[in-house]
């Protein structure tokens, strides 16, 4: 029975440094000391055994289930400190690394410009309107004092949808939906995109955004236009930016204007980006016609107005000395990087 206590306790105390996971280890406890376990076995053999031998034997078996006890004891604290251990390495997050950022967008400059635009007319107490861009021949010429012959059409060709609806050449088209709908004192300004059959190139794109202003009240006279715009030059370019205006014709003003703005190159010296000229051409504008008044219901003889049609491209172009307008419409990522909002 020694021997037999003996091999048990070798053969469980190399089972159990063997032994590679916690489930193991428990069949391995069951298997030498549970219930129907090997020593167990032998020690239900006790019985048998003479009085005199019986105390040693006893000794012996308790002291091997001590040892193989405390073996399975080590050898538990042992794996669960590894699996520990595993874990903590598989789980490592090394917070020093850097993240990787997801890409974020950002304002196109055209934007940017146009917010900035509509925060200083805010400013003034502007409000924004909105008009389609699929526009009746009637908003976007015949209302605007340009009948189906007019010579002035030929410089406005656009893209036909049908004899009468077509793509607006124009962000005057809304001055007219605004008239109709609403009653004076107007003050509203229009951004969006218009349409133009032109060939691309540096400065021409046949599609590109322009900004309607459209003020109507009592007693608004040239001085309020030109007192408008110099304000909104001033914001865009620097407080000692000057405009001037230089007599025009559009069929929907009288009196019409150019308004230039003075080249930031020379302040009006006159250099090769002004073409010598000192001052650079931004947009049209004029006292709207009184035709264009009462064709869209309001009482000439009682209130008069102002109006202005901007291009946007081209301030934006001045705003970061962009030379290429097709630079604007390329959706090249590099380019367009290098604006924030
Ligand atoms: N719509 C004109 C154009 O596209 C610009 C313009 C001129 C708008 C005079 C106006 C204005 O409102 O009064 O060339």
């Amino acid at each position: 029975m020694k021997e037999q206590l003996r091999s048990i306790e070798a053969k469980a105390q190399e089972a159990i440094s063997n032994v590679a996971d916690l489930k193991a280890l428990d069949d391995l406890r069951v298997r030498f000391l549970g219930k129907k376990g090997e020593l167990t076995a032998i020690l239900k053999q006790m019985g048998k055994l003479s009085a005199e031998e019986r105390p040693a034997m006893g000794q012996l078996a308790n002291q091997v289930r001590s040892t193989l006890e405390g073996l399975i004891a080590d050898k538990t604290a042992a794996l669960q400190a590894a699996a520990q251990n595993a874990r903590l390495a598989a789980e490592t997050l090394d917070i020093t690394m850097p993240g990787t950022k997801p890409p974020v967008g950002r304002l196109h400059p055209l934007q940017i410009v146009e917010n900035e635009v509509r925060e200083i007319f805010l400013g003034m107490g502007f409000s924004v309107a909105d008009g389609p861009e699929v526009e009746y021949d009637y908003y976007n010429f015949e209302a605007l004092n340009l009948p189906p012959d007019h010579p002035a059409r030929d410089t406005q060709d656009t893209f036909y949808i049908t004899d009468n609806i077509l793509l607006r050449t124009q962000t005057s088209s809304v001055q007219v939906h605004v008239m109709e709908t609403q009653k004076p004192p107007i003050r509203v300004i229009s951004p969006g995109r218009v349409y133009r059959s032109d060939a691309v190139d540096a400065t021409h794109s046949p599609l590109f955004h322009q900004i309607e202003g459209l003020v109507i009240d009592k007693g608004i006279t040239m001085a309020d236009l030109k007192g408008t715009l110099e304000l909104l030059m001033q914001r865009l370019y620097g407080d000692d930016c000057k405009i001037r205006l230089r007599p025009h014709h559009f069929p929907f003003t009288e009196p019409s204007a150019e308004v230039d703005v003075m080249c930031f190159q020379c302040m009006g010296k006159g250099c090769r980006m002004c073409k010598n000229e000192g001052y650079i051409e931004l947009l049209g504008a004029g006292m709207v016609h009184p035709w264009v008044l009462e064709n869209s219901g309001i009482d000439s003889s009682a209130y008069s107005g102002f109006a202005f049609g901007l291009g946007l491209e081209r301030i934006v172009m001045r705003r970061y000395n962009i030379s290429d307008m097709r630079l604007l419409f390329e959706n090249d990522m590099r380019f367009l990087e290098q604006f924030r909002g």
